[in-house]
Order: C-alpha cells, then structure tokens, then sequence
C-alpha cells in the first residue's frame, strides 16, 4: 500500500469511527481493528500493518471490570507513537505502571482543561489556556507512570492529559474527535504531523490510483476473458463502485439496472444517461416491472413485500447474469462502516441494519466479490464519485430504500397507485431541492395512504386518498428528528400535489420522529 496508515484499536467506543473519519479528513489513511489484534506477544498482525501511528480508542469498560479488554504492553515498545483517548488513556497508565483508581461514578459531557505543556497534542495551544473538551470517562488516573507528565489538567484533576514525549506517548481523558470538543481536529492534527510525522498522503486521486490497481489485479488481464457485472440500482454506492470499475477495466464490466417496477419517476432514464451515454458502460437495463406487480398483487404485508422484492430480484439478476459471457466477478458497494461492523469485537451500533439490503446474491451465483469501496465511509464514497465524474446531483442523493416505493405507498399495490405516488413525490423533490434544502435533509419524500377523504375541488366532491410528507434529519438512519420545514414550502408542496396530482385530495405533514417512529411508514 503506497499511503501510511494510522491503526485505531477499537475497544468499543461509540466513537471509534469517528476517530477514523476525523483522521482521515486530515489527509492520513486510517484503519480501525479491534484491540485483539494486539494481544498476541509477537504483534504479527499488528506489525504487518505497518502504522506510523496507533490509537487506542475508548470503551465502555473500566481497566478494573473482570475480563476487560487489554493489550500486550509491546505495543509500547514498537517506536510507533501511540495516541490513548479514554479508556486507551485509563489502560495505557495501567499497563505502563500507573495508578489507576476506579470511578465512583462515570463523568460525562462538556469539561474544561488547562493546558499544562504546549507540546505533542497540545503544540499549538499555549500552556495555561483553556480548552473545552467533551470527556465521557470512568476511571481516574491518580498517579502517572515513571517518565510521563501532566500535559493538560481539569480543574479538580479527574481529567487529564498526560504523556511521555520521549517515547511518543500520548494520552486524554477526553475525546477530540467529537465535534463537542471544538478544538479536537487541531489536537488530532498536531498528533499525526507532529508526533508521527506523517504526511498526508491519503486524497480521493490517489485512492482512485491504488482501487484500480487492485481491481485490474483482482480481476486479471483482458486477455483471461473475466467480466464483471454490477447491479445498479441509481443509489449512491453502486453508482460510484460502478464507476470505479469502470475506470479500472472499462469494457469488461456489464452494468444491469432492473425496473422493478417500484422505482421513483424518471429513475430507468436517469441512470441510463448517466452510465450509457455519458460514461459508455455497457447497460443492461430490464424492464421487469409486469413481473414484479403481478408477484406484488394483492399484498400489502410489509415483509412479504420486502421479501418478495428482494427474491424477484435476483431471480432476474441471475437470469441476466446468465447471459454473459465469462461473468466472474460481481461488484458490491459494501462500504466501511459494514466491514467494520463484521470485525470489530462489540460491533459500533450505530449502521443501518444490514436485513434492509437485499443479501443473497454472491451465495446463489457463485461468483467472487469484487468491493472496492470496503475502505470508505459514505461522505468519501460521494467524493471519489466526483472524482471519478459522476454529477454532484447523483453523489449527494438521499437514501432510497431497496424495496422502493412499494414500503412507500401503504395497502395494495397496483400501477395506478404507483403512478400517483411517483407524482406526488417527483413534486417533493423539486421543491425541496428549490429550496435549496436537499443536502441538508436526510431523506424527504412521500408516503401514499389507503385512506380516503372527502374534498371539493372547483364545484366538484372528491373522494381520493391522503399523501404524508415525511421529511428527517438523521446521521445514519437508526434515529432522526422530523424537520421543521418552513411553512411556505409545505403549503407549495400541499398545493402542487393536490393540483397537480389526479388522485391524491390531501397532504398531512408526518411530525414523529425516530424513535418512537421509524423513518418509513412499512
Ligand atoms: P427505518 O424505516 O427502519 O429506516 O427507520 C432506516 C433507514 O433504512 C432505510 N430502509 C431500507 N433500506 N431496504 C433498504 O435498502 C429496506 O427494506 C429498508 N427499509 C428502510 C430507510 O430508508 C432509512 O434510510
């Protein structure tokens, strides 16, 4: 690997992917593993990885707690420096000699320190200045191990810095990777080109450089005859890993997009523009939708209709895929916060839960896996799209759920309702895109009621069906807020739809947030 690489070892903080994020945004590739790579006493795997600089991240634990996480005290004797954040700190002082005292109670939220030493962490703060940090720990390090010194203090102690610059040891009882520690970027920063020294060597243009690399090994010369096919599905994942692919073996990656039938208006248009006319990718689209629909008839059971759409598709995938010629490899969007979730030894809570993708496909085909987007988190998934020359508008789009809008237009399905649905929600996106609010919403869209209510339009009665606007901000889907939408937008909203929209007679606003709701209504 061309990049130096910055290892976090993860004792299960809620935080240990935003260490990495915030690492990475600074130009320095990182990777987080969990801490029980580093409790073998030779270091095999953790020497194999190379780090210029390692991160013990923090944990729920206490150093005191039975069978609590530790690591072998090599890890220390490796020359690379090492940054403890927390419980990284609690363990660090334990291992090196230290005394550590359990808490009587846990201390959590905002604190302030007073830097004691401008130096490692600290270099650009002067001594004596106050810092606002956000600390979230248990125990409490009485007393230093032999060559380490305070580096910042809280007022009655409980909170420190402390480190030993000699041997480039570092450690905070607070966490500077959360943005309630205003300052943290500049401390992380001061730890990875001060005391590690690193260069900053990790940006969307070399990445593109190695993934293609890789993808051209993986996949092996023109000459063996393997393809690759990629399922698009117009989101923002296999857009990029298909564009990625792309670049790397051109010709010999077969994109199939399938109409399902549940798709948003325009959708089969749309992607076909993009990957066939623009970036000449061989584009299989299939119009399936007839055969979704009669599967889909009649059924109004969430579950079966996610089932039933997740099996239909790769029926017709498969079939397809059938179809061509030295079909080998198939590409994922699996990104990092998927693997991650599979090594790390508590698993981070906080992704979306994998039975909302549709899974099944690598088993039933048998063919090999090619993700080249197993490293990324998604803001970098949209930024190596634009590298790669995807329109912005395609990058930054909402989640859409895989089962489409058939969990979005409640009771039955049939074509008229769809259609109706789609409507309503091609207005939604245009407005809320006018008023320049896209980016900043999580998801925005319709939902389709069976409920009938009675209107007057002109001199004439309707009896039609109510449409709920769903509209939250959210980090990563697993809890969200509604959004306080301005009213003039709501009524432009509620006003085109009922106009517009032959079959929907009235607009209701959705102001529950999550939880005690979900984010869609099935
Ligand atoms: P909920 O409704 O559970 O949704 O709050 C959380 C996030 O997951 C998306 N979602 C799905 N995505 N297949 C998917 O690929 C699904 O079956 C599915 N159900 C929900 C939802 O849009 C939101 O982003």
């Amino acid at each position: 690997m061309a990049h130096q690489v910055i290892v976090v070892l993860d004792f299960g903080s809620q935080y240990t992917q935003l260490i990495a994020r915030r690492i990475r945004e600074q130009a320095v590739y990182c990777e987080i593993h969990p801490y029980t790579i580093a409790t073998d006493p030779e270091l095999r795997q953790l020497r194999a990885l190379n780090p210029v600089g390692i991160v013990l991240s923090g944990g729920p634990s206490s150093v005191y707690d039975d069978g609590a996480p530790t690591i072998v005290p090599a890890v220390y004797e490796l020359g690379v420096p090492v940054l403890g954040i927390c419980y990284g700190a609690q363990l660090t002082a334990k291992l090196l000699g230290g005394d550590v005292r359990p808490a009587d109670r846990r201390e959590y939220g905002r604190a302030s320190v007073r830097v004691k030493r401008a130096d490692g962490l600290f270099k650009s703060v002067p001594a004596g200045e106050e810092l606002v940090v956000w600390a979230s720990h248990g125990d409490h390090v009485e007393g230093l191990p032999p060559g380490f010194v305070h580096t910042a203090e809280s007022a009655n102690c409980t909170m420190s810095g402390f480190a030993s610059s000699e041997r480039r040891i570092h450690c905070v009882q607070f966490h500077p990777e959360v943005v309630h520690t205003p300052r943290g970027a500049e401390l992380l920063g001061n730890f990875l080109f001060g005391v590690c020294e690193a260069r900053g060597d990790w940006s969307m243009a070399s990445f593109v450089d190695e993934a293609v690399a890789r993808i051209r090994e993986q996949v092996g010369p023109a000459s063996a005859g393997g393809r690759v096919i990629c399922g698009l599905s117009g989101g923002v994942d296999s857009s990029v890993a298909a564009a990625l692919i792309h670049r790397a073996i051109g010709d010999r990656l077969t994109c199939i997009f399938v109409d399902n039938g549940v798709l948003r208006k325009g959708e089969r248009e749309y992607v076909a523009t993009i990957f066939r006319d623009h970036f000449k990718v061989d584009l299989r689209v299939i119009d399936a939708e007839q055969r979704f629909l009669d599967k889909l008839a009649d059924v109004t059971d969430p579950e079966k209709k996610r089932k039933i759409i997740g099996y239909e598709f790769i029926a017709v995938f498969d079939e397809e895929a059938k179809t061509i010629d030295g079909a080998r490899f198939l590409a994922q969007g699996t990104l990092y916060p998927d693997v991650i979730e599979s090594v790390s030894f508590k698993g981070p809570s906080a992704v979306i839960k994998s039975h909302h993708n549709v899974g099944g496909l690598p088993e039933k085909m048998k063919l090999s896996l090619v993700e080249p987007l197993r490293e990324l988190f998604k803001d970098e998934v949209r930024q190596l799209g634009l590298e790669l020359g995807l329109p912005k508008h395609m990058v930054s789009r909402q989640p859409f759920p895989g089962p489409g809008l058939a969990v979005r237009c409640l009771g039955a399905l049939t074509k008229t309702r769809l259609d109706v649905l789609r409507a309503a929600d091609a207005i939604i996106d245009e407005e809320i895109r006018a008023a320049d609010l896209y980016d900043s919403i999580w998801q925005s869209f319709g939902v389709l009621l069976p409920v009938r209510s009675v209107g007057v339009m002109g001199d004439e009665r309707t009896y039609e069906e109510a449409l709920a606007l769903r509209a939250v901000h959210s980090r990563d889907g697993m809890t969200a807020d509604w959004v306080q939408l301005p009213y003039d937008l709501l009524a432009r909203i509620s006003t085109r739809v009922v106009n517009e929209v032959r079959g929907i007679n009235r607009v209701v606003y959705d102001i529950t947030s999550k939880p005690p709701g979900t984010i869609e209504w099935e």
